[in-house]
């Protein structure tokens, strides 16, 4: 794993950024997996403002999001489809055809294997952006997901139903059924970015960089995976011990790019 701690939310979304140009620029009709939740919002933001600067295109770009609620349509305010297109798609030039989420209006069973086959009629992921749960999880694989898993059905933690309460109304349904890719689906993506920002995620952090390879640290599994490149701030760093390695390590790297 490569390790980047760098000092604000605003650097990790710079950085990450700055992957995700160098991947288009590189390959314009990539596949890019991407996450939803708080974390990389500034990342969109940036992305947006790259593309509006002309620096980068999406119209050859395919997307595949790692997970949707049950139940939730596209047009639901809560959805992750929605989300997306209000803090990125919709100021992009992505063609709508090639943005991809996984069906969950009908036979959800079925759709979570139609996703993996869309997924690799393109070849799979190049580039997949992810965030960290406080427990740990990637996508919706909470902890106790097997580590070899597919895109299929999940039923979500307390935890995590709890940590997303915060973009729900008070009497507003919110579901603790999602489909997400697997921990396998995203150890197949060629290059994975992992950003995590403050303290609440310092603990799953220290698990997945420095714990034991685990089903119960989900993210952990990335520790098998050949190119992760990890970015966060100085408070989701705080519990690395081996803190001055990672600094090091990465200068030496910036020393020989
Ligand atoms: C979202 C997702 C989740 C989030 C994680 C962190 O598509 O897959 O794994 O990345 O729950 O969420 P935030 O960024 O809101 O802390």
């Amino acid at each position: 794993m490569k390790i980047i701690i760098t000092n604000n939310s605003h650097s990790v979304a710079e950085i990450a950024c700055d992957n995700v140009v160098a991947q288009l620029k590189a390959k314009p009709f990539s596949v890019l997996g991407l996450a939803t939740g708080s974390t990389p919002i500034t990342l969109y933001e940036k992305l947006i403002e790259r593309h509006k600067k002309g620096e980068v295109h999406f119209k050859e770009v395919h997307t595949f999001n790692l997970d949707e609620y049950i139940g939730l349509e596209e047009t639901h305010p809560q959805s992750y489809r929605f989300f997306m297109d209000r803090y990125l798609f919709n100021h992009i030039d992505i063609q709508r055809d090639n943005i991809h989420f996984p069906e969950v209006m009908s036979d959800v069973l079925s759709a979570a294997k139609d996703y993996e086959a869309i997924l690799s009629d393109v070849n799979g992921i190049d580039l997949q952006i992810l965030g960290i749960g406080q427990n740990g999880h990637i996508g919706f694989n909470e902890p106790y997901s097997s580590l070899g898993s597919r895109t299929r059905v999940k039923t979500l933690t307390r935890n995590t139903v709890e940590a997303n309460r915060r973009f729900f109304d008070e009497d507003e349904y919110q579901p603790h059924l999602a489909i997400t890719m697997g921990l396998g689906t995203i150890m197949d993506a060629r290059h994975v970015v992992l950003l995590a920002t403050g303290e609440s995620k310092a603990p799953a952090i220290r698990d997945m960089v420095e714990g034991a390879l685990t089903a119960s640290c989900p993210a952990s599994v990335l520790q098998m995976h050949a190119k992760v490149t990890v970015v966060i701030d100085e408070a989701a760093a705080a519990l690395l011990s081996d803190r001055d390695y990672f600094d090091w390590a990465h200068k030496e790297q910036l020393r020989l790019e």
